[in-house]
């Protein structure tokens, strides 16, 4: 496998990198073979538009949930050729994912490391608008950091993941966790961080609408709608404000504060979204029948909010005492407690299972 350096962005993506290793960069794998985890994040205030496209630098901060066990387990083991399975699967070399993953691992490669081998399966539908690239770069960068030892804490593990995906840059944590969007051109001040409330009450469901591949992936969706969408001027200064109120809503305890905060984040990136030219408009018409639902249940009493990110799969958020109550109306859900009993990855069970090769 040859690395292909040229281009500004790879010269800049590699200093990224370097800035973030140090000399622990170009160093030999400590072991053959590791495994690590990641969970999906939703999030509640998005990133939606970047001010640097080569790093994955965003426009504002986020603020994102855990999924729990949705999420990405990795395994990669060292070889002479790059080869890449995802859900038991050999992805073609020629296919978008397998050229984005070995772009990803030229960051990394050294003498002693040229090629590898990488096994991942989702716990989630892949490319469905939930955030299957969140975790399985954050996975990969966790991965790659017990494969060469580089005990990376939160903050570069972040910064690495981001890379290979913006919103991955808060899947390296568990629990709230705020992506800085940073100042600084080469991105070392971008990264994400975890908040320190505990809300083990928390609920967040999917929806399956839909679990087909979507028609536009989220960074032809951004590009698009930054450059054309009449409102996405208004977008920043609305997510600044929501991640201030959200921290508030968080901070208090106070559920249908954040809920409602939550909620209107993700139509107005929607809005963004439908505003664009051409438009993208990812709703099917039951990602509106839910929406629709959740008002007239909120109508009923019940404090329940819902979220979308760049696909039509809805996700409910509500507080434990609700979920009987939803199972009811949407047989379908499949509910997450983002506060698993698990303060950091390293602890969870499913690092330890690794992938068989064979
Ligand atoms: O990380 P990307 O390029 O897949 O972008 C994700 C964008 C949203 O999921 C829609 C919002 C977010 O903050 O996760």
């Amino acid at each position: 496998m040859t690395r292909n350096f040229e281009g500004s962005a790879n010269v800049r993506r590699l200093a990224a990198v370097h800035a973030a290793l140090g000399d622990r960069i170009g160093g030999a794998p400590a072991q053959h073979e590791a495994t690590a985890f990641a969970s999906a994040n939703i999030a509640l205030c998005k990133y939606w538009g970047k001010r640097d496209h080569d790093l994955n630098l965003p426009m504002t901060n986020s603020v994102s949930l855990s999924l729990g066990s949705l999420g990405t387990r990795t395994s990669i083991r060292l070889s002479d050729m790059d080869r890449y399975w995802l859900n038991g699967e050999l992805l073609p070399c020629d296919s978008p994912e397998a050229h984005r993953l070995a772009e990803y691992l030229d960051l990394f490669r050294s003498e002693q490391a040229p090629a590898f081998e990488i096994r991942s399966d989702n716990t989630i539908p892949t490319a469905a608008g939930l955030a299957s690239s969140a975790s399985a770069y954050a996975a990969l960068a966790r991965a790659l950091d017990r494969l060469f030892d580089w005990r990376l804490d939160l903050r570069t593990l972040s910064i690495l993941a981001r890379l290979g995906s913006g919103s991955a840059a808060r899947s390296v944590a568990t629990g709230f966790v705020e992506w800085h969007a940073g100042t600084r051109e080469d991105g070392a001040d971008s990264f994400a961080e975890q908040w320190p409330e505990v809300w083990p009450e928390l609920r967040i469901a999917t929806l399956f609408i839909s679990k087909a591949p979507k028609a536009i992936g989220s960074r032809e969706a951004m590009r698009r709608s930054v450059e054309t969408s009449p409102l996405y001027s208004a977008w920043p200064t609305t997510a600044w404000r929501d991640l201030a109120s959200l921290r508030a809503a968080v901070g208090s305890r106070d559920f249908p504060r954040m809920g409602a905060i939550a909620e209107a984040n993700a139509l107005a990136m929607h809005a963004v979204l439908i505003a664009s030219r051409p438009a993208i408009i990812y709703w099917q018409p039951e990602t509106l029948a839910v929406l629709r639902q959740v008002e007239l249940l909120r109508a009923e009493g019940l404090s329940v909010y819902a979220t979308l990110d760049a696909g039509p799969n809805v996700k409910l958020l509500f507080l434990a005492d609700l979920e009987t109550a939803l199972r009811t109306a949407f047989p379908d859900l499949a509910v997450v407690a983002p506060f698993f009993g698990y303060t950091n990855f390293s602890s969870h069970p499913l690092n330890a299972q690794k992938i068989d090769f064979a």
